[in-house]
């Protein structure tokens, strides 16, 4: 055997001596138990205390939102779709701050001594998975920022608890239907005799929310979201005027256009799927904020949707709804809901 290839063989075995008396001597006995790993860290690791609770945990003090986000898009196990309650309230349980006690069994809880984080900002909390980027998989529904909601928090639109619900606020009280009543005659000129409209240039009122009826009277006296000859009407109605009024309309039976051409309808139904959320399935609101659109008449719900888009009818959510609406898809919808029953 040629003398290097002995050297070589020599410098082998020491190496292979070296390295065995190493493990020995330097590592733990478990290691190498289970391949590359110090074996006993698995019980270790699996007697360590949780950080993170799991969804589940919450649901026995925090019944209602445990309810309400259960039922919300942002809980879809059947395609591995959850958005857990720790996602956005961080972890809700903590370990010892000690850096020797690594493994610590012990630290916070919540609710003992841990309170959790109430998301405030919800712009940077929800673009984290929304916001409109080139990599992001289209399922994923996305938003460009600055279009969708303007300075404004996704919270004051979305519930965030079940974001596909809408939130809104209003301040208005219910009102007297009777002293409502009292002051209707100078209503009756432009809106008819019970709040049904006879030209169709002005909306009927008749059966609409109340709570939305009050907040339109007071939008044409307060500030300038809506504009025109309503305001003038407007102008010297107080606060509970507009709120008793709203009480009195609100009780009134509505009657329906009926003034769509049936085949821009058909096409309508087609689209309204969009609106539903908000306006009821069939175009009657269930809630008292917003507005019923059922027997509307079709030029005021077109006319409308215009205004919205080019925003000389400001507010929020119908902005951005209607700036992603043609012409002709507004004029479709206000065929549909022109001919819909409004009770
Ligand atoms: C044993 C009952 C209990 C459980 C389980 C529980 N909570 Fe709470 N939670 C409370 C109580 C009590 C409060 C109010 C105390 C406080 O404000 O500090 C609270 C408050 C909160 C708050 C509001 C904090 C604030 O500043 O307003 C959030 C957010 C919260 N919990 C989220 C969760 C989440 C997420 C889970 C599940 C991982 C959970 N909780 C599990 C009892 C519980
Ligand atoms: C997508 C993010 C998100 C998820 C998921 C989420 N929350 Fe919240 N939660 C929020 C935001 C945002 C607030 C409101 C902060 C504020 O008050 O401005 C909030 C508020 C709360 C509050 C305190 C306010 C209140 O209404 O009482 C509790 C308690 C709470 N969440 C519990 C839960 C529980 C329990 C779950 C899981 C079942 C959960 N949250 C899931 C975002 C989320
Ligand atoms: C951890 C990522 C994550 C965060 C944070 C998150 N979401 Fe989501 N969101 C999702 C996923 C995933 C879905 C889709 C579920 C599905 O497709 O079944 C979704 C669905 C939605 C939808 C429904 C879209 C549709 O299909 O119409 C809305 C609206 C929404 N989220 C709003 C919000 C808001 C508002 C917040 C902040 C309070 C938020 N999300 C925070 C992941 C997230
Ligand atoms: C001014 C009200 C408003 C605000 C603020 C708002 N949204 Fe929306 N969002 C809407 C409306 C209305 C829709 C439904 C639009 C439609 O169906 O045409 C919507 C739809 C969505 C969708 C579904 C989009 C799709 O393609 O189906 C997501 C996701 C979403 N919003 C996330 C957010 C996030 C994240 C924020 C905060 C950064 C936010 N929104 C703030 C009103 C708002
Ligand atoms: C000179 C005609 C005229 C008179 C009088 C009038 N209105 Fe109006 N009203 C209108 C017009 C036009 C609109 C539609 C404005 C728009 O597009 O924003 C309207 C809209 C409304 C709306 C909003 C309807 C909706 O569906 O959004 C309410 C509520 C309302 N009027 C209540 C009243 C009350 C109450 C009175 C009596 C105090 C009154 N109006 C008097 C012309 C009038
Ligand atoms: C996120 C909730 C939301 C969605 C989705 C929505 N709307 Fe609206 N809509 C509103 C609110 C809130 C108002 C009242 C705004 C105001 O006071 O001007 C309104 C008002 C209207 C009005 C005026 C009604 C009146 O009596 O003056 C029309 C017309 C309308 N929406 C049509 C639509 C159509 C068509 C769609 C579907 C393409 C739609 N909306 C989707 C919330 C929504």
């Amino acid at each position: 055997m040629p003398n290097h290839i002995v050297r070589l063989l020599l410098v082998m075995a020491i190496c292979a001596a070296v390295a065995y008396v190493g493990k020995q001597l330097l590592t733990v006995d478990s290691f190498y138990r289970f391949g590359h790993y110090r074996g006993n860290s698995v019980a270790e690791i699996a007697s360590d205390k949780p950080k993170y609770a799991t969804s589940k945990s919450c649901e026995t003090c925090h019944k209602e939102i445990y309810a309400e986000w259960s039922k919300s898009v942002h809980y879809n196990p059947e395609q591995g779709k959850v958005v857990k309650c720790e996602v956005c309230h961080g972890a809700s349980g903590s370990r010892d701050k000690n850096p020797n006690a690594y493994n610590s069994s012990t630290g916070k809880d919540h609710p003992k001594n841990l309170k959790l984080e109430n998301p405030s900002d919800t712009v940077k909390l929800c673009t984290a998975c929304h916001e409109q980027m080139p990599g992001r998989p289209r399922e994923q529904k996305q938003i460009v920022v600055v279009t969708h909601t303007g300075n404004q928090q996704c919270k004051d639109c979305h519930d965030f608890h079940s974001p596909r619900k809408f939130v809104g606020t209003s301040t208005s009280k219910p009102g007297n239907a009777a002293a409502g009543k009292a002051i209707s005659e100078d209503c009756v000129e432009c809106h008819g005799k019970l709040g049904v409209s006879e030209d169709i240039e002005f909306p009927s009122i008749a059966g609409q929310p109340q709570t939305y009826l009050a907040d339109a009277i007071k939008a044409y006296t307060k500030d300038l979201r809506r504009g025109n000859r309503m305001r003038k009407r407007a102008q010297d109605l107080s606060v509970t005027d507009s709120e008793n009024l709203a009480a009195y309309y609100a009780s009134l039976t509505c009657k329906s256009a009926k003034d769509g051409e049936p085949n821009a309808a058909i096409r309508g139904r087609a689209l309204a799927g969009k609106c539903a959320g908000c306006h009821g399935e069939k175009g009657i609101s269930d809630k008292l904020m917003w507005p019923s659109l059922a027997g509307l008449s079709k030029s005021y719900l077109e006319e409308a949707l215009k205004s919205y888009k080019a925003e000389r009818r400001k507010n929020g959510m119908m902005n951005i709804v209607a700036r992603n609406l043609s012409d002709a898809d507004g004029a479709d919808l206000a065929a549909y809901y022109a001919n819909l029953a409004c009770r």
